[in-house]
């Protein structure tokens, strides 16, 4: 079984990424960018643009290209093949499309969740995605110009696209419309799909429909369904995984290869950075390396954002899941929300660190 770092916006960007690799080691099977949009004016926000830099990753990401792949938002094939190809440009062997997304300003311009709604729409676009991708032609960016895009093919060579993988729902507002999309998506050499086991109605509450994404499964086999799939939703512990796997792949071999090949991790992770060492059968989460860790990514986002008090909201966006390690914090969880120097944050750390029992 693989295990990959989900994406998460603001969240999962290079150092996360990076800080989590060194102390955590080489785990987690892939992470996920958060999700680049790949614009119709063919650029990429800078901020943007920096996080899948090369040299922003880890050496310790030895081959970055499979360890690393960046998400695309994107709501037609141009845009999306001309970002894919940028990626590939630096170095990504995969890229992977969003089609997941549920928040408002996303889905009204018919963007991640938003293309699970209209069908025929999505089944064109990911029809042109990955015909380009197979015959490696240049449709991205500006007109299909044959010679210009031939001398550019043998510049490139023919290797112009990165493989592509999608992340989706069981559908917009129904899980029934799994069915459908499942068909859609059998068509295509996906290289992975994962499936987030709610519709874009539930956001990310509630619990995962885990019967809904078995049949889902087993309809995307039916339909002819080659890609690796992964499950994503919810799971957070070893219990959780067990649950799981029993549900939805009770026949699998112990390596659980049968039907599902990986499993994609987000809250889990922010909350146990230690979690896919455990559900390998590894030690638990120690309070000495949750410490380092913090640490460490407090440098780490000092050098990415200026200014102490921008430093510890991102530092706060982790306490939000971390804290369910300390027992009666309250109070200390208190005054590292209170804090507004490294000093102050520093200190009120230390003192939960000290004061509560860790769990
Ligand atoms: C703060 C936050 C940001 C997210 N950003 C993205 C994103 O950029 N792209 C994406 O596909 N999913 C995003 N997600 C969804 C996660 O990748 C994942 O599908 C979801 O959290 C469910 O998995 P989990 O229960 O393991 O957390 C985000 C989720 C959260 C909580």
């Amino acid at each position: 079984m693989n295990y990959y770092y989900a994406p998460m916006e603001g969240i999962t960007l290079y150092p996360l990424r990076n800080v989590h690799r060194e102390v955590f080691g080489a785990g987690v099977d892939k992470y996920y960018t958060p999700f680049l949009t790949a614009a119709s004016t063919f650029h990429f926000k800078n901020r943007e643009k920096k996080d899948v830099l090369p040299e922003k990753n880890s050496p310790l990401f030895e081959d970055y290209g499979t360890q690393i792949e960046p998400q695309i938002m994107a709501g037609n094939a141009e845009n999306f093949l001309w970002a894919a190809r940028e990626m590939k440009k630096l170095g990504y062997k995969s890229v992977n499309l969003n089609l997941g997304c549920p928040a408002p300003t996303v889905v009204n311009r018919h963007k991640g969740a938003g293309l699970l709604q209209d069908m025929e729409y999505l089944d064109k676009m990911l029809a042109e995605i990955f015909e380009a991708v197979q015959e490696g032609a240049i449709v991205g960016g500006k007109p299909y110009n044959k010679r210009r895009d031939e001398e550019k093919l043998a510049e490139l060579g023919s290797d112009v696209y990165p493989e592509v993988s999608l992340k989706t729902r069981l559908g917009f507002s129904d899980p029934k419309e799994a069915d459908a999309l499942m068909r859609v998506y059998a068509k295509y050499p996906v290289k992975e799909l994962t499936i987030h086991a709610r519709v874009r109605e539930d956001y990310y509450a509630g619990t995962p429909c885990l019967e809904d994404f078995k049949h889902a499964l087993q309809i995307y086999r039916e339909s002819g369904g080659q890609a690796s799939v992964c499950y994503n939703g919810n799971v957070d512990s070893t219990d959780s995984l067990q649950k799981l796997l029993e549900v939805i792949a009770p026949d699998n071999d112990a390596n659980g290869s049968e039907s599902i090949s990986s499993i994609m991790i987000g809250r889990g992770l922010l909350a146990n950075p230690a979690l896919v060492r455990e559900l390998k059968g590894g030690e638990k989460l120690q309070p000495e390396e949750l410490k380092k860790y913090l640490r460490k990514l407090y440098d780490a986002y000092a050098e990415y954002i200026p200014e102490d008090r921008n430093v510890i909201f991102k530092m706060l966006e982790h306490w939000a899941f971390l804290h369910v390690h300390f027992k009666a914090s309250d109070k200390c969880l208190k005054n590292i929300r209170k804090s507004r120097s490294k000093d102050e944050y520093q200190a009120a750390v230390n003192r939960i660190f000290a004061e509560c029992e860790f769990v």
